[in-house]
């Protein structure tokens, strides 16, 4: 064996050498792996013994793609492209050998061996569209020859993970490995491509997938169409279906590199890319918590309660049913109970229709969960999530009886959106063991955890909180204990610009427009409405003193009602309501309010910078661990665009004196709602970011 670097090897096995990548966590392309790997395989050229060559990784997985911190600063040793070349244009054959994920640019450097063994839990993708990127080192040309173009199509603009089984039915994986025996199969392939004297197969070369595509322009207008939705706003992916086109339309494999060169750096120099990298480290910064170490030991969890089985708690108790982890639902009674555990088959019965799983699936998942009507019944679980309505007083009263009821060292979380964890925690003789696991709603797919730390939070508590979010595959962040935590938090107050708007002269729509422009996938009317307008509402105190209230007093509670803020027709397509002006205009004249014209500006400013502003007030009281965790929340649990890298990242860019500048502004024109947070003035007098704050 030969170090040829410290991350890479070079070993014989016979006349088959084999080429070793190992750079922890990721085997990321760095600049140490790309010359380890043209210097790996220059001197397994060079050796007269040596009559083919296997690519392999140590380590968790492939090469999961570019090295992102790379990006953005200068580029330094071998490139990615001297890489391919030492490996395409080898001429002895090349076998890649495939576990973990080959990624982005490790799957493009796949793309230039000669062929691809992987083990069968093995994933590829180009997710590049992900963090606002396309392939850049050949990926959109190689891709569209090997696996067709609609496939290409799919995976570059998805960025999703492909099993190796369907890799091999694409023809981008040429042989499945046993699991744990990729190395002695890719050697064995290898030597088979010596012994049967197989062609040296470029994939560059290959054009007979493109044949058909060539001519069929609507190939490419259909895939738009379908997904405009879901691009909108985005840069990258339409730029990935450029670079497929041109794959197809281009004279040479070097004319669409090219454009595909030009469109990445394009993107690559972009503010959408950046904003997505950042949002990208963002998320796996966000594990980590500066006073929990990760060697803080964690409690196991293999039983979980949920008590409440309305809109939150049977979707709480989908995702550890979905990891294998067995549930008990409690509620007050039967029909509340049947009701909640039907809609969660529903849920997964819709799943098995669409395809992500089988109808066994559905049963599997169903049989973890167990309903009951006793709280006695949770007294061996290792945690238990209370879902029970958003009053302190029931919330108390219920963590009291667990308190008695569940074992001692078992964790007793809330999920409520708004109270006091602290005092919820007082209701128990273990507050050390109590703490805040606000789901989102539909729980069962939004994928932000806010993890609510209280005062006496054990750190075990926090670390078994944070490995318990991945294995359910959602996205953790810590915060502590204040009204509404992070995200409801800075939502009040953007609630209340949105409603004072409506007041001053501008209209829901107007509002909803401004903000799905900015790239929300929907304003907060057109939310109200789909949430239920009614929701928090109780009839009998109803005294006409909000538009909303009015609104829910003449039964249009939104969407469930055929009328909100907005009429709907039978498809729930949303009209502006001349009904709901007419309301807004009889208030407005109720209150003595003459309305003004109000622009576009005006609403993105009164809306976006107060959320700023309360994000600065948010850290300054140490209730989130750094900006970027706000950004996560935001980002993962409230719509905001991935491209603009949350509401913080987003002051930043605008720049923070403008935004303190323009709270300075409305708050002598409108008073001290919007009364600048020290930090943020603190920041802007000496010329730093909120990324200084520690
Ligand atoms: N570059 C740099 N660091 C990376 C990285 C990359 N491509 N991929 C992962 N990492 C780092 C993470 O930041 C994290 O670091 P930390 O431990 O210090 O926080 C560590 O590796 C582990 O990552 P995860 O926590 O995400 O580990 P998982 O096991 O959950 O997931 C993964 C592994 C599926 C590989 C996931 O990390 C991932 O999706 N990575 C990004 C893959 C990607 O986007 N590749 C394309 C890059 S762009 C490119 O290749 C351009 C080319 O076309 C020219
Ligand atoms: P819900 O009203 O849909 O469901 C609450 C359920 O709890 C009802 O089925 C009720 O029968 C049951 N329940 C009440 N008291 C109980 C008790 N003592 N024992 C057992 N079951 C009891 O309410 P929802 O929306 O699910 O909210 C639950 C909690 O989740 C609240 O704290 C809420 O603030 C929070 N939350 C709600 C979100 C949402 O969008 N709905 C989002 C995030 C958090």
């Amino acid at each position: 064996m030969t170090a040829i670097n410290p991350v890479t090897d070079l070993s014989k096995d016979g006349d088959i050498a084999v080429v070793t990548l190992n750079s922890p966590p990721v085997n990321a392309l760095s600049a140490n792996v790309r010359d380890g790997l043209v210097e790996g395989f220059r001197q397994a050229k060079a050796d007269p013994s040596v009559k083919a060559i296997v690519l392999i990784c140590d380590g968790r997985t492939f090469i999961a793609g570019a090295d992102i911190s790379e990006f953005g600063g200068q580029m330094k040793g071998a490139s990615l492209f001297d890489v391919q070349k030492e490996i395409e244009e080898s001429p002895k054959p090349v076998v890649a050998a495939i576990h973990g994920t080959a990624l982005g640019g490790g799957l493009e450097v796949a793309l230039c061996a000669h062929y691809r063994v992987a083990v069968p839990s093995a994933k590829c993708g180009l997710p590049e569209v992900n963090i606002g990127l396309l392939p850049g080192a050949g990926g959109t040309q190689r891709l569209p020859r090997i696996a067709g173009v609609e496939k290409a199509l799919e995976m570059v603009t998805s960025g999703q993970h492909v099993p190796a089984k369907q890799c091999l039915e694409m023809g981008l994986v040429d042989e499945l490995a046993p699991e744990g025996k990729l190395k002695e199969t890719a050697i064995a392939f290898a030597r088979k491509c010596v012994a049967e004297n197989k062609p040296l197969k470029k994939v560059r070369e290959n054009n007979a997938k493109l044949e058909a595509a060539k001519g069929h322009p609507e190939i490419f207008a259909n895939f738009r169409k379908a997904n405009a939705r879901k691009f909108r706003g985005f840069k990258a992916p339409e730029a990935n279906i450029q670079c497929i086109e041109a794959a197809v339309n281009s004279p040479t494999f070097e004319e669409g590199l090219k454009t595909e060169r030009k469109l990445f750096m394009e993107l690559m120099t972009g503010d959408q890319s950046a904003a997505q990298r950042y949002a990208f480290f963002a998320e796996r910064q966000a594990n980590k918590v500066p006073d929990v170490p990760d060697d803080t030991p964690t409690i196991p969890i293999k039983k979980v309660g949920v008590i409440g089985a309305g809109t939150m708690g049977g979707g709480i108790a989908m995702n550890f049913a979905n990891a294998g982890i067995a549930v008990t639902i409690v509620e007050v009674k039967q029909d509340a109970l049947d009701r909640g555990l039907k809609v969660v088959r529903g849920n997964y019965e819709r799943s098995a229709k669409g395809g992500r799983f089988t109808m066994d699936d559905v049963e599997k998942r169903m049989g973890l969960l167990t309903g009951s009507l006793k709280l006695e019944d949770l007294a061996d679980c290792d945690l238990v999530i209370e879902a029970v309505f958003e009053r302190m007083d029931i919330k108390k009263d219920v963590f009291a009886r667990l308190d008695a009821i569940v074992k001692p060292g078992a964790i007793l979380a809330s999920n409520t959106s708004y109270l006091n964890v602290d005092e919820i925690a007082s209701a128990t003789k273990r507050p050390e063991f109590v703490i805040g696991l606000h789901f989102f709603s539909p729980a069962n797919v939004m994928r932000l955890l806010e993890i609510v730390r209280g005062e006496k939070t054990s750190k075990e508590v926090v670390a078994t909180s944070m490995k318990l979010a991945k294995t359910i595959g959602k996205v953790a962040v810590l915060v502590g204990v204040c009204p509404g935590f992070v995200g409801n938090r800075m939502l009040a107050q953007r609630t209340r610009e949105a409603n004072a708007l409506v007041l001053e002269g501008a209209m829901p729509w107007d509002v909803d427009r401004v903000l799905y422009d900015f790239g929300f996938p929907m304003g907060p009317f057109a939310m109200g409405d789909l949430a239920g307008l009614d929701i928090g509402w109780v009839k009998e105190n109803s005294k006409s003193s909000t538009i909303r209230e009015v609104l829910c007093e003449m039964d249009r509670r939104g969407q469930k009602t055929g009328a909100g803020f907005y009429d709907y027709d039978e498809n729930r397509n949303a009209k502006p309501s001349p009904v709901t002006e007419k309301i807004i205009a009889d208030f407005r004249a109720k209150q003595g309010i003459n309305p003004r014209t109000i622009s576009d500006d005006e609403i993105l400013e009164r809306c976006l910078y107060p959320m700023v502003n309360e994000g600065a007030k948010i850290l300054e009281e140490k209730k989130a661990i750094r900006a970027s965790d706000i950004d996560t929340v935001w980002l993962n649990g409230y719509g905001f665009p991935v491209y603009r890298g949350g509401p913080m990242y987003w002051g930043e860019k605008v720049g923070l004196d403008k935004v303190l500048a323009g709270m300075k502004a409305f708050q002598a024109k409108m008073g001290d709602a919007f009364k600048p947070s020290a930090l943020l003035e603190k920041l802007v007098a000496e010329g730093k970011k909120f990324g200084d704050v520690k």
